[in-house]
């Protein structure tokens, strides 16, 4: 059974975002299509995302010197676990459905926690005497991102760094292909907000007919 991790960074909902707004029709007419896909939403907001704090390197230093996990001390042993379960979850997913909103150029930072969850040697990537080589050569993914501005062209292009920074992570894990579907210019041309939002419901509508 094909697994799709639904994985959204946003405290709001459809009703207030555009990403998600966007993204819920995506996944919504992707079920329909692929009603036997197991959809697993992951929200970021919501969840458990450890920073890889003082403890998580205590924890790791540990167990690398050796000693048993029961060793850890509480906080260590929740925060590796977690992080385990997040990598874990991560390498046994098929697709992956980012949902970001831009925000000073990147997206918020609970988005950074989880990517540095699941970057694991070994799990997403192995070190090899060429270089790092990635792991999930056989996935799929597309991230949905909403920018008050333009960025996909033009001279604004180059500070975008959330799409971007996705972009070479999923190279770095091997992952084929990262698709992009962006809401974008709304705020910058606020009288065409509505029709814009409506061209991006359209093309979630169309992506997830191939995805
Ligand atoms: C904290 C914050 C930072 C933002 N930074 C940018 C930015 O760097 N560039 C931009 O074009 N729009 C920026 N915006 C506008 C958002 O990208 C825009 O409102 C977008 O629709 C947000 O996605 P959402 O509708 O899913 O919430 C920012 C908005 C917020 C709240």
């Amino acid at each position: 059974m094909t697994k799709v991790l639904y994985i959204t960074a946003h405290p709001h909902d459809h009703t207030q975002s555009y990403s998600m707004a966007v993204g819920k029709t995506f996944v919504e007419t992707y079920k329909e299509l692929n009603p036997n896909d197991e959809i697993i939403h992951i929200d970021l907001y919501k969840e458990n995302i450890p920073y890889i704090d003082a403890d998580v390197f205590n924890g790791w230093g540990k167990l690398r010197s050796g000693q048993a996990f029961e060793e850890l001390t509480v906080d260590e042993k929740a925060k590796v676990s977690r992080l385990n379960e997040l990598s874990e979850q991560f390498i046994s997913a098929d697709k992956y459905v980012f949902v970001t909103p831009l925000w000073n150029f990147s997206f918020p930072p609970v988005m950074k926690a989880y990517l540095d969850s699941v970057a694991v040697a070994g799990k997403t990537f192995k070190y090899t005497e060429q270089g790092p080589v990635g792991l999930l050569t056989d996935k799929k993914a597309l991230h949905i991102q909403a920018r008050g501005g333009f960025y996909s062209e033009g001279p604004a292009a180059q500070m975008e760094m959330g799409h971007r920074y996705l972009d070479v992570m999923m190279q770095f894990f091997g992952v084929p292909s990262l698709e992009g579907l962006f809401v974008e210019g709304h705020n910058a041309m606020p009288d065409k907000a509505q029709e814009i939002k409506e061209n991006a419901i359209a093309r979630a509508k169309d992506l997830a007919q191939t995805f």
